[in-house]
Order: structure tokens, then C-alpha cells, then sequence
């Protein structure tokens, strides 16, 4: 990730892979991908759309003992249902019209590496029966080929279906089930992560802010606000979306909340929206420290056990720089009344659970 602008030297957002991890159950979530890359037992990935599945399947692969060899993204739920079978096993020359050449499957591609089965709660039962028989032999065979070809591959699966409520429906193998939640990795829906929504914003803003070469620089108090305020059905790729417009359609050095769409801004109170994140070049380190320190206050609510996590720091070196600022009376450690009054200001309305 390129220098953040927005907060220059303050904060590194833990960033593992492309997936930034700043809230409590995220960073319990990289322990696991770790652990995961560390062996090479069948993996299952579950939470809500746009939690970062994909990005979580990618880091296992790309941490672990395989990464130099293949990494094959499938989604079944993708494919024409007549060609699954030769998609993910291959086919011979003839096989069926308009096999024309015989060609290697998904699995055989992956060989020495990993595959990485997506949706797999959509999966027909005919392809359910025939990937339990890969993963119980570890043998493919090409659709109209009679012929054993041994594949060594490792399995990630991911679902945005509650899978064990399909199981019980019958809808989804009991015995394949099994063999996939060996080792079960799930992500949070981003309104349960405290401090995401602020620390993921400003990493898009970044971001996208590069690939549109334009000059934002400042995210306001109220664009954070309503940010924050708003469910994310969609979670960290509807975040992601309504950043890159608004990033794309920004004039000036300033985020402002008329750049999220309405229906996200619904419920943010109006006066909020005058209030800017007072950040800019020129301002001293110190003064930056403060006003940061103040704004990952109010992303958590207050809270600062979780402040002090997403910060990087102990909670006795949040208190020491507290009490540096003048952010907290010294006899009054850890209530909200030692805060100024700015803190309390800006942590008004944010719901607990951010
Ligand atoms: N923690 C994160 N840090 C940075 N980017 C993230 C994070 N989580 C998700 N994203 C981004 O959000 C988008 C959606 O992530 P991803 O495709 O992995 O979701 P998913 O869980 O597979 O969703 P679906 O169930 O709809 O397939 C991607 O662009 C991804 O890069
Ligand atoms: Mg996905």
C-alpha cells in the first residue's frame, strides 16, 4: 500500500495481503489464515457477500508451501450446468460436440497447487457427487476418457449461504460438507467490526485516489459519519463502490458527504455535515497525533481498548498520549467525562457497535 496521505506517518493499517484488518475479530481472522498456510488441510470460508472471501482464499494460497504453483478460482455457479463436468475434470477430443480438442479440467491445472471452489452452496448435485469422488481419490478423469490421472490439489471452499442450514435441507452433501469444513475460517459482516468502516474508507480513498490521479486529501467528519451509520448489506465491496464514485466524482481536496449517495446519507444528522476532519499539510506531527487520536476515538465510540488496537499502541501509550493532549483529566482515567468535549462531539451518534 502506498504512503497514506490523509494521515502521513500517523497509522499503518494492518494490511495483510491486501486485506486491511483493523478491528478485533479481523485480526483474529489473519491469525487464522496463517495458521491455515501453514498446512495444507481443506479450508472453508464463510460470511456474508463481499466480506472478502476471495481475498482471504488468495492470502491462504499465497502463505503457504504452494504458493509458486497454481492458484484456479472456480465458481460452479458460474458455469453453464452441461459443462461443469468438463470444465472441472477436462475433456477427450470428441466427448461432445464441440469437443473438438481434449483439454485439461480446473483440477488438473491446479496440480501442486490450490483450487479454490466459490459458492460451493450452489452447486448442483451431480457435481457435488463428483468432486466428493476427487477429494476422496485424488484422481480426475476427463469427461469421455477412461483413464485415472492422479491430481494433488489443495481445497479452498467458500459460501455466502448459511452451508450448515443446507446441509440439514439436504440440499448440500453431509459427506462433502465433511471434507471441506476441515478448518473453518469466517468473516464478520463489516457492521460488527469496531473502527472498520473509518480506517477502510480512508485506505479506498487512497487508493482510488491514485487510480484517478485526483487530489483528495481530507475525509470530513460527516462523510465518516453517515459511513458509519449505514448497515452495509453488501459489506466491505459496497464500501469499496460507493468510495470509488465518490473518490471519481470528488472536485476538490475534500470528501464531502453530498459525494455519498443519498440513500447511504439517510439518517446522518444534517448539521454533521459541516464538520471537517481538520488534517491538512502543514499542520505539526503532534497536532496531527491529537486530531487522529481524537477521530479513532470516535470511530470506536469511545472506546478505547479497541482505539488503542486499531491505533497499534498499548492502552497505557493511548492513555499517556491522552493525557499529553489534553484529551483526558488525569483523575479521570478511562470514563468518557475525560474527554474534551471535541471527542464527545465527534462520538455522538456513533453507533456502539462501530
Ligand atoms: N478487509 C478488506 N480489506 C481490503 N479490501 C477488502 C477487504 N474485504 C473485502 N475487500 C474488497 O471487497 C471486495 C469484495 O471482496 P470479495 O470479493 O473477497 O468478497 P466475497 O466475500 O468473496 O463476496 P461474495 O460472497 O459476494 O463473493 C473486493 O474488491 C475486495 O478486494
Ligand atoms: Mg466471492
Amino acid at each position: 500500500m502506498r504512503k497514506n496521505d490523509l494521515h502521513p506517518d500517523i497509522y499503518v493499517p494492518v494490511e495483510f495481503e491486501g486485506i486491511i484488518a483493523v478491528s478485533l475479530p479481523m485480526r483474529a481472522v489473519i491469525q487464522q489464515i496463517m495458521e491455515a498456510a501453514s498446512s495444507d488441510i481443506p479450508v472453508l470460508v464463510t460470511g456474508e457477500t463481499g466480506t472478502g472471501k476471495e481475498l482471504v482464499a488468495a492470502a491462504i494460497h499465497n502463505r503457504g508451501k504452494r504458493k509458486n504453483k497454481p492458484y484456479v478460482p472456480v465458481n460452479t455457479g458460474a458455469m453453464a450446468p452441461e459443462l461443469i463436468a468438463s470444465e472441472l475434470f477436462g475433456h477427450e477430443k470428441g466427448a461432445y460436440t464441440g469437443a473438438l480438442d481434449a483439454r485439461a479440467g480446473l483440477f488438473e491445472q491446479a496440480h501442486g497447487g490450490t483450487i479454490f471452489l466459490d459458492e460451493i452452496s450452489t452447486m448442483d448435485d451431480k457435481t457435488q457427487a463428483s468432486l466428493l469422488r476427487v477429494l476422496e481419490e485424488k484422481i480426475v478423469r476427463r469427461v469421455g476418457s477412461v483413464k485415472d490421472i492422479h491430481v494433488d490439489v489443495r481445497v479452498i471452499a467458500a459460501t455466502n449461504e448459511n452451508i450448515d442450514e443446507a446441509v440439514e435441507q439436504k440440499r448440500f452433501r453431509e459427506d462433502l460438507y465433511y471434507r471441506l469444513d476441515v478448518f473453518r475460517i469466517h468473516l464478520p459482516p463489516l457492521r460488527a467490526r469496531p473502527g472498520a468502516v473509518t480506517l477502510l474508507t480512508d485506505h479506498f480513498v487512497s487508493y482510488f485516489d491514485s487510480i484517478y490521479k485526483k487530489n483528495v486529501r481530507a475525509v470530513p467528519l460527516g462523510t465518516y459519519r453517515c459511513l458509519r451509520r449505514y448497515p452495509w448489506p453488501g459489506n466491505v465491496r459496497e464500501l469499496k463502490n460507493v468510495i470509488q464514485r465518490a473518490v471519481l466524482m470528488a472536485k476538490g481536496e475534500e470528501l464531502t458527504p453530498d459525494l455519498i449517495p443519498a440513500r447511504i446519507r439517510e439518517g446522518a444528522g444534517s448539521n454533521s455535515d459541516s464538520q471537517v476532519l481538520p488534517i491538512h499539510l502543514g499542520m505539526t506531527l503532534q497536532a496531527v497525533e491529537k486530531e487522529f487520536i481524537q477521530m479513532t476515538l470516535a470511530s470506536t465510540g469511545g472506546n478505547k481498548k479497541e482505539a488503542a488496537a486499531i491505533l497499534g499502541i498499548s492502552r497505557r501509550a493511548l492513555y499517556n498520549k491522552l493525557k499529553r493532549h489534553g484529551l483526558l483529566k488525569e483523575k479521570n482515567h478511562g470514563t468518557k467525562r475525560g474527554l474534551s468535549g471535541k471527542i464527545r462531539g465527534a462520538t455522538e451518534g456513533v453507533e456502539s457497535k462501530d
